[in-house]
């Protein structure tokens, strides 16, 4: 049978804690289970609430002393930048020349494609993340590969194309018509396929043409469940720029709105330079937005205030824009979105960080139907922490603590290196750094 029991102790959240980490949002079992079957929750709670005689047989992974959640979703990144993280100096419309550019131009080639989504997906499930929305280049091949890599790991991701015929290398550049009309192929090829989903992904207004955003859009609309990917207001010179490139429009998310690019399931990198209005127009709209802390004080692009996009009503999911972020741990990134929103005067409360990088992440996707968390019938996609796992956080929490103490201790000093576990689809998943773990048990 298909069916597997972990025990150990379980977090989920209902909804979002709000500042104030209101405890009816989330469930909490010390010692709790978690049943998987057919790749699926079938049921959780408290251990010696389980129905003993009807799991009788189901083999059990103990995690006792662990802590089980959600896996965790990445709302944005590249995987082809994987080979610039933490190139020095730059800010993002330099750092796209000087760096990204260069890097995303070998991926015509589709065997290092692929060996870089291999290396990619194994890594983020190594770091516990289970679903991400990623970015591909402007080749066709580079998303083949991303999405064959997904399929083969059963993974729930969303990738897509870059569209770019404007302001980038002639060997990155595709045309307004072939660039959608690649865009389409590639979504009938691997749109609804197993856990896949396509993003129509213009890379960001300056490198699309007017005609090209307006046959995204096109695209965007021309079938149910097409995701769309982009940035918006990153930086202040990009800003400048779109102003220059588009002046019929009264600011940058106007470009997108025109174009008919903000809607549900359109997800927009970074996002920090915008008024309470255009949050309230991202809100109508129903895109959402996704907060990228260690990208934008790598690339010097400013604070992203989280409180007030939450309050204008926008979805919000954590993301590790890798290559201008530098860790591919959500757990860092929350680590570092606490300290951003510290600068703001609106520290994120610990349950709501944990929300963020769960639940609040499926919800920006809109995959909250089938992810998030541990209610009976979602997709069986979890990981589990190992506060021991280094001397450090074992050492700060000798003494235990409340949740919420624990849980804050954990965005602060754990890593990659506390993932103890991750399962996709209600399978453990192996990976070069969970085998290590292993070995070393
Ligand atoms: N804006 C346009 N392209 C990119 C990219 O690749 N990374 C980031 N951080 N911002 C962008
Ligand atoms: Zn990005």
């Amino acid at each position: 049978m298909d069916a597997l029991i972990l025990r150990g102790e379980v977090l989920h959240f209902l909804d979002d804690p709000g500042a104030a980490d209101h405890d009816a949002s989330w469930q909490h079992w010390a010692d709790g289970y978690l049943y998987l079957q057919h790749g699926r929750v079938a049921a959780c709670g408290d251990w010696s609430a389980r129905d003993a005689a009807a799991l009788a047989g189901v083999p059990v992974h103990d995690h006792r002393g662990k802590l089980i959640l959600p896996g965790l979703i990445d709302c944005h990144l590249h995987y082809a930048q994987a080979g610039v993280i933490g190139s020095f100096g730059r800010q993002l419309l330099d750092w796209l020349s000087d760096y990204t550019f260069p890097a995303e131009a070998a991926f015509s080639d589709p065997q290092l494609a692929r060996r870089t989504a291999a290396f990619v997906l194994d890594r983020l499930l190594a770091h516990g993340t289970t679903t991400a929305a990623i970015f591909a280049t402007v080749h066709p091949v580079s998303v083949d590969a991303l999405m064959a890599e997904a399929e083969h790991r059963n993974m729930r991701l969303i990738c897509g194309k870059v569209l770019m015929d404007r302001h980038a290398p002639d060997n990155l550049r595709d045309s307004a018509e072939q660039g959608v009309a690649d865009s389409a192929a590639l979504a009938a090829r691997w749109h609804g396929r197993g856990r896949l989903h396509y993003a129509v992904t213009p890379r960001f207004a300056p490198t699309s043409s007017a005609l090209q955003l307006q046959l995204a859009g096109e695209l965007y609309a021309s079938q149910p469940g097409l995701y769309v990917q982009s940035h918006l207001a990153e930086n202040l010179a990009e800003i400048a720029w779109v102003g220059e490139l588009f002046p019929g429009h009264r600011d940058y998310l106007h470009v997108y709105e025109h174009y008919g690019l903000v809607g549900p399931r359109c997800v927009y990198g970074h996002g920090i330079h915008l008024d309470d209005g255009q949050r309230a127009r991202l809100a109508a709209g129903g895109a959402s937005v996704a907060f990228c802390p260690t990208s934008n004080l790598f690339l010097g692009s400013g604070f992203f205030d989280y409180a007030a996009m939450l309050d204008a009503g926008v979805a919000v999911g954590l993301a590790t824009d890798i290559g201008g972020g530098t860790s591919y741990s959500l757990i860092r990134t929350l680590g570092e979105a606490y300290k951003v929103s510290q600068w703001l005067k609106t520290p994120l409360s610990p349950l709501r960080g944990w929300y963020l990088a769960t639940l609040g992440g499926a919800r920006a996707l809109r995959l909250d139907g089938c992810l998030g968390n541990f209610l009976p019938g979602k997709e069986a996609d979890c990981i589990v922490l190992d506060p021991a796992a280094t001397p450090e956080l074992a050492f700060r929490l000798q003494h235990g603590g409340t949740l919420a103490e624990r849980l804050f201790a954990l965005s602060t000093l754990a890593d990659e290196r506390h993932v103890a576990a991750t399962y996709v689809a209600g399978r453990p998943v192996s990976t070069p750094h969970l085998e290590l773990t292993d070995a070393d048990a």
